[in-house]
């Protein structure tokens, strides 16, 4: 089973509108996807129109409350484990306990066989739900907007996935960074997508071929809890996010 924590500490880089559309294209490719939300926004539960009231969520799968396959739910873009607005209160709870980096690992082994992917969406900071995915995880992609602070980010983004390597997760694969809402006629776009390939040699991570081009289409599709292959199959960012996974099944 592969898999993959949609990772950067930052908001509104394009982590959910990544992970969501991976996980559609994968699903559409005929694997057996799960998606996993850690976010505590809840954006990817929204957008997959699963339940968190009155159902179990990662808040219970977290807290030991349920089985795997009991926070499993199906739903429209595919099989869920929910994210939980509550999810946070219980932090430091976590941090003090043993084996708290590891709960999310040991709870995907339980369907070990039942997938062949799973996709995590993560929360905006690096606290112990992201490193719980990223523990869990067989690799990392890391979207990246173009921003003024965007490559400040990446740095401390790195040492957190190398802890990661180094304490719990040695085989942890950087697939890469990807540009996201990639606008070829802004200035700083052009500008970070220059320099991402010596900035990824000298921090350690390899970039996606291919940036996820702006493209409204992906607000429309949001905004209706569409899926964008669906909505907008010809959309630049449709277009960009196939590739992207071709390019992760190594089929580019
Ligand atoms: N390729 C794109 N084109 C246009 N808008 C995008 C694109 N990717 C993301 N967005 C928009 O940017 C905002 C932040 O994206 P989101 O995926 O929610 O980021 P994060 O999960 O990192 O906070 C959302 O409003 C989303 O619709
Ligand atoms: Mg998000």
């Amino acid at each position: 089973m592969i898999k993959i924590a949609i990772a950067n500490q930052k908001g509104g880089v394009g982590k959910t509108t990544t992970a969501i559309n991976i996980a559609d294209a994968l699903v559409r490719c005929g694997y057996r996807v799960l998606f996993v939300d850690m976010d505590p926004q809840c954006n990817s539960t929204s957008s997959y129109q699963a339940q968190i009231e009155d159902t179990y969520t990662i808040y219970d799968l977290m807290n030991e409350k349920c089985n795997t396959r009991d926070a499993i739910q199906q739903a429209q873009l595919g099989d869920i484990i929910a994210g939980d607005p509550h999810l946070p209160e219980d932090e430091s709870k976590f941090l003090s306990k043993i084996g708290g980096f590891e709960i999310l690992r040991n709870a995907l082994s339980e369907v070990e066989n039942d997938y062949d992917y799973v996709i995590m969406d993560t929360p905006p900071n690096l606290g112990i739900f992201m490193v719980n995915a990223l523990v869990a995880a067989t690799g990392v992609i890391m979207p990246l907007r173009a921003e003024k602070y965007a490559i400040d980010g990446l740095a401390r983004l790195m040492e957190t996935i190398k802890d990661v390597q180094k304490h719990g997760n040695p085989e942890l694969v950087i697939y890469g960074v990807l540009m996201t809402a990639y606008d070829v006629r802004n200035l700083l776009d052009k500008e970070i997508w220059q320099i991402l390939p010596e900035t990824g040699v000298n921090y350690g991570f390899p970039v996606f071929k291919t940036p996820v081009r702006i493209c409204q289409a992906v607000k429309e599709a949001q905004a209706e809890n569409a899926s964008l292959y669906d909505m907008s199959p010809n959309c630049n960012a449709a277009i960009d996010y196939v590739n992207i996974v071709k390019e992760l099944l190594g089929e580019d």
